[in-house]
């Protein structure tokens, strides 16, 4: 027993922790979005609803900037608790953009993490191609696939209750998210098994669930991390509840938000593991999100 408990505090004292979670949530191009913003040249932009998500579970948010050099990169991960990788369109191809942050801020929380740092990172939709991507060092390993304005119930693997996002979930929530139209899809790109196969992927990487495209092809819904707390998932649980288009066929019952709240409170008590911190009061109000106002796109949001 003695050598146990003796292991468990050198644990705890190593990683420490938060009950105040800090998040970056890494910025994209503003290609989907320029004609929201006549007349204002943004050079990236966050979708409010990741923000409201986050704070929803009980985090803050800073908002991680694109082209910019490790050294930027590295500081932030320092000072926060976890990062998430937003849904959007942008390219991957783009030079110091998204995908270049994303490749930056994986390399370096990986190596924490291999170090016995516990540092999560989240990928939703284009995060989630983007987690691959950088996995791969770079690879473009995406299909094509047809998967708009879909809401659908998650196909679970059969030993999906091993990984850690389900482990300790309650039957309610698996039920509805077996059961229910509550993931909502909004992707032409798709990640398959046989990619992950034909990558190597597989045996870092668990495939929870997959769902089918309108055409009847197969992808990857959720995936975790087997070493690290790196999740992804295709579906959108944000906009359940923070998303109000109407064109765009959202799913808005309460299952839905609860499953969405699911999510949120998972990431962040992840991220109250490490114990990363700005080194004081000031900066850390300079960095977070507050400093910046939401722009009402909705009189530009043509129904
Ligand atoms: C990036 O990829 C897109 C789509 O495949 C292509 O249209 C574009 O020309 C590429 N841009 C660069 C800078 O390579
Ligand atoms: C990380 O941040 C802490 C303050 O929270 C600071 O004391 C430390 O020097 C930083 N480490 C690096 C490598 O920048």
């Amino acid at each position: 027993m003695l050598p146990f408990c003796v292991l468990s505090l050198l644990l705890v004292q190593t990683l420490g922790a938060t009950d105040v979670p800090i998040i970056g949530i890494l910025s994209q191009e503003t290609f989907s979005v320029n004609s929201l913003f006549p007349g204002i040249n943004y050079d990236s932009f966050i979708a409010a609803s990741y923000v409201k998500y986050l704070e929803s579970a009980g985090a803050r948010v800073v908002p991680i900037m694109i082209g910019k050099n490790k050294e930027y990169y590295k500081e932030l991960i320092n000072h926060t608790n976890g990062i998430l990788f937003p849904g959007g369109a942008t390219f991957f191809n783009q030079s110091d953009g998204y995908a270049d942050a994303g490749q930056i801020i994986y390399d370096i929380a990986l190596e924490l993490n291999k170090n016995g740092d516990y540092y999560p990172i989240w990928g939703t939709c284009l995060g989630m191609e983007l987690m691959v991507h950088v996995a791969l060092g770079g690879k473009e390993v995406r299909s094509h696939c047809s998967a708009t304005k879909i809401s659908m119930p998650l196909e679970f693997k059969s030993d999906f209750r091993t990984s850690k996002l389900f482990s300790n979930a309650p039957d309610d929530i698996v039920e509805d998210l077996t059961n229910l139209d509550i993931t909502y899809n909004s992707h032409n790109y798709c990640l398959t098994e046989e990619t992950f196969e034909e990558n190597n992927l597989l045996k870092d990487w668990q495939i929870i669930s997959t769902n089918k495209d309108v055409n009847d092809f197969e992808f990857i819904s959720v995936f975790e991390s087997k070493k690290y707390p790196f999740y992804s998932i295709q579906f959108h649980p944000e906009k359940a509840n923070f998303e109000f288009k109407s064109s765009l066929i959202l799913p808005h019952s309460a299952e839905a938000i609860k499953s969405s709240q699911y999510f949120a409170n998972f990431f962040i008590e992840e991220t109250k593991k490490n114990s990363h911190k700005y080194p004081d009061w000031q900066s850390e109000q300079e960095a977070l999100i507050y400093n910046y106002s939401p722009h009402f796109t909705g009189l530009q949001n043509i129904q």
